[in-house]
């Protein structure tokens, strides 16, 4: 239950999602619920194709259920009019995907400063809290660098400064150790569970790894288009 200590910041509540395919529609997910406490993780595992990226694009606002409601701390998403949303989001969420998404053209820091500029930070404020959080994360030494000068692992490390950048409540996190080898994987995986506990974020980890999703507070499996 959600209390003054440990409020509940994300909700969903009975989401179910449908795609038309031909003439038929897949029942995606078929009433999702669930809630995350302030600073708390939780993991997702499921099958290729079960829904996970679905689900956690119903979480960030970026597609709309069918049915059911989701919370941004008490805020309905509905009731947040389309125009406002990237702001907010901005501010609330932070993204770690599979492929990184690093922008070719920007070194390191730009990277990350880019995203504290896009929400609202000045330019002062946005490379100094990028420099720290490269800083933290190892890469102190690789601000100049593009993405292409760059490891597997650094980029993904950039990508989760990146993510923190905001200061955010939540990190949504989809696969983001699935393009790298397996050791690189383990210290990633390390090194973002300490980041977003350091900066007392909370986080949904979509994750194959059955290892790496025991680390998270609490587990679930998406299956048939329910948690369990
Ligand atoms: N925009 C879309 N249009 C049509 N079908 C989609 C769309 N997005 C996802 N799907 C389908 O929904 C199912 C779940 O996809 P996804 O959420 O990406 O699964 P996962 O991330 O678990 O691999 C798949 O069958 C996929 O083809
Ligand atoms: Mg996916």
């Amino acid at each position: 239950m959600s209390s003054p200590d440990n409020p509940i910041i994300l909700r969903a509540d009975g989401l179910a999602k449908s795609f038309r395919s031909g003439t038929r529609d897949i029942h995606v997910l078929r009433g999702v619920s669930l809630s995350l406490e302030k600073g708390k993780t939780i993991s997702i595992r499921g099958e290729s194709g079960s829904g996970k990226s679905t689900l956690l694009n119903l979480l960030a606002g970026i597609e709309s259920p069918d049915e059911g409601e989701v919370f941004w701390n008490d805020t309905p998403l509905a009731t947040l009019p389309e125009v406002r949303r990237p702001k907010v989001r901005a501010a609330y969420l932070g993204f770690v995907f599979q492929a990184f998404y690093l922008i070719p053209e920007l070194n390191t820091l730009e990277n990350v400063t880019i995203a504290a500029r896009i929400a609202g930070l000045s330019l002062r404020e946005g490379r100094d809290r990028a420099r720290q959080l490269l800083d933290e994360l190892g890469l102190g030494e690789r601000l100049g660098s593009r993405p292409d000068q760059l490891s597997g692992g650094e980029r993904q490390r950039t990508a989760i400064a990146r993510a923190l950048v905001n200061q955010p409540e939540v990190i949504l996190a989809d696969e983001p150790t699935g393009n790298l080898d397996e050791r690189t994987a383990g210290r990633v995986m390390d090194q973002l569970l300490e980041a977003v506990e350091r900066h007392k974020a909370a986080m949904v980890l979509v994750t194959h790894h059955p290892g790496f999703s025991s680390r998270t507070g609490k587990q679930f499996h998406l299956e048939e288009g329910r948690l369990v």
